[in-house]
């Protein structure tokens, strides 16, 4: 069976993860528990982008070799990743072999195909952000991305045949409607290609620190070319004897990137599976960029979100929920202290964990942690709205909707409980105290499911709490989508 493949850009290891590469991760971490919570085989896909003079410049700068230098900062990717409870399914380092060998067998297959020629370049480069511009595209003759000053550059290239694509790319943007997501970033591109394409340099001459062009070694693989290839390399291509995760797991179903390289997913990259023969992916889904107290978050002004010093205050979970929930997927956002602690505040601990704790509470004071009544099913109907709901969200990656949605049932379920307030009810009528906790019983299991991806950690603990044994992690899927218990049934909680 073809599982769900999904990737996150794989970052630059020029310099320390921050909450911006960790938003992307943990979105991608969320569609994945999601798919497999529903017993979905799921390919997560994350890594970095070692080479390229960026890297090779970050590295100069602290005297050490590009090498070590990446080996250190993919290190803090990987362990922040561990330590964010991020369960991708591999992580691919572009200096790996699998991988340099997979650019130069494409490379190869391009150039001998004539979709990869030699000539020359010149236009204005940015290095920081590794992009060449043409002179109307800078702004104030600085990098129209970065700010920073840009250089001409003259030398002998290798250019790939981007602008014999431009319809079939435009002919694809057409038919299939979803390919660039969400749907109000897709005009802009298809604008963009309409405007023409250039054939694009993918080659450097002067840059070591990359993959060697394979029929001229005096050339280094352009970074993007080599970059954009590791979704397809992590599966085995150029390689084969291990093609086979290439034949079962491509096409690709969902790139997330950020906005700012869209561009690159939405326009080189399905040219140069066009060209490779291979299907594309079926979308490419653009995030917006967070901000900080409202500022960019850059090295210079010492204003970045560093995850670990957050999640020491809020948790993992804590950190996870708030970057999903304040802000729609798509959508620009900023990261302020206030706003996390108001949210953390009102909706987990407030919300969501006074509706915990103070249910088992009572069925563990009143009813020594265990209900021998089945729950009737007073609040099924919100969760069926809601699981409708949850289930849209996640086909249109609108993450924010699905906390919404599951939301809803929080608030649904502190009304039916204060209305009913068994700890005064249990006064009077002990029968209908234990029938009104099941009832927020039945609903607690179905939250813990329904948060199961954004806060892992928490879920599974309320779920043993809740005294579920079934694993959580595959089975989920079906507690959200049929909350209702059969017969009656015994309710032990811990
Ligand atoms: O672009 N807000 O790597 P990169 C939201 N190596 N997301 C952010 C962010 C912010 N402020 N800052 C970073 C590269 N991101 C290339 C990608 S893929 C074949 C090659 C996230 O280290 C977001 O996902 O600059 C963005 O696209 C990515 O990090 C850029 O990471
Ligand atoms: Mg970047």
């Amino acid at each position: 069976m073809k599982p769900y493949y999904l990737t996150t850009p794989i970052y630059y290891v020029n310099d320390k993860p921050h909450i911006g590469h960790a938003y992307t991760t943990i979105a991608a971490d969320v569609l994945a528990r999601w798919k497999r919570m529903n017993d979905v085989p799921v390919f997560f896909l994350t890594g970095t982008d070692e080479h390229g003079s960026k890297i090779a410049q970050a590295a100069g700068e602290k005297g050490q070799t590009p090498q070590i230098y990446a080996d250190n900062l993919m290190a803090e990717f990987r362990s922040l990743w561990v330590h964010l409870n991020i369960a991708n399914d591999d992580f691919i380092r572009t200096t790996e072999t699998r991988h340099t060998r997979g650019v130069q067998v494409a490379f190869k297959k391009l150039f001998d195909q004539g979709d990869i020629y030699k000539g020359y370049y010149e236009d204005w480069y940015c290095v920081s952000c590794e992009s060449f511009w043409l002179g109307s595209d800078l702004k104030d003759n600085k990098c129209p991305d970065c700010g920073r000053a840009v250089e001409k550059l003259k030398e002998e290239s290798y250019f790939f045949k981007l602008s014999k694509y431009a319809p079939a790319l435009l002919d694809h943007y057409h038919r299939n409607p979803l390919f660039l997501s969400p749907k109000y970033r897709a005009q802009e591109i298809i604008n963009f290609v309409t405007g023409g394409l250039k054939d694009i340099s993918v080659s450097r001459l002067k840059e070591s620190w990359g993959v060697p062009v394979p029929m001229d070694a005096a050339h280094s693989t352009y970074v993007w070319f080599d970059a954009l290839l590791n979704y397809i390399t992590a599966l085995g291509y150029g390689s084969e004897a291990n093609e086979s995760a290439l034949t079962t797991a491509w096409p690709c179903d969902v790139h997330i990137v950020g906005k700012e390289i869209m561009r690159f997913h939405a326009v080189i990259w399905p040219a140069m599976l066009m060209a490779l023969g291979l299907e594309l992916p079926k979308k490419i889904f653009a995030h917006g960029w967070w901000t900080r107290e409202g500022e960019k978050m850059s090295k210079s002004k010492g204003n970045i979100a560093v995850p670990k010093e957050i999640t020491d205050e809020y948790g993992v979970d804590g950190l996870r929920y708030f970057l999903m929930r304040e802000i729609p997927f798509g959508a620009d956002g900023d990261f302020s202290g206030s706003a996390i602690r108001v949210r953390y505040n009102a909706e987990l601990a407030n919300d969501l964990g006074n509706l915990f704790s103070r249910t088992l509470t009572l069925i563990v004071k009143h009813f020594a942690g265990t209900l021998n009544v089945a729950p009737a099913g007073a609040l099924l109907r919100p969760m069926a709205d809601a699981h409708a709901k949850v289930v849209k969200g996640y086909e249109e990656i609108a993450i924010q909707d699905v906390l919404e949605a599951l939301r809803s049932v929080v608030s649904e379920a502190n009304r039916y409980l204060d209305q009913k307030a068994p700890w005064t009810l249990i006064k009077t009528d002990r029968i209908e105290t234990e029938k009104v906790l099941a009832e927020v019983w039945l609903v607690l299991r179905w939250l813990a499911a329904g948060f199961y991806p954004f806060m892992p950690a928490t879920a599974e603990k309320m779920w043993a709490l809740l005294g579920e044994t079934i694993i959580l992690s595959k089975q989920g899927g079906a507690v959200l989508s049929a909350p209702q218990l059969g017969n009656p049934t015994l309710i032990k909680v811990e």
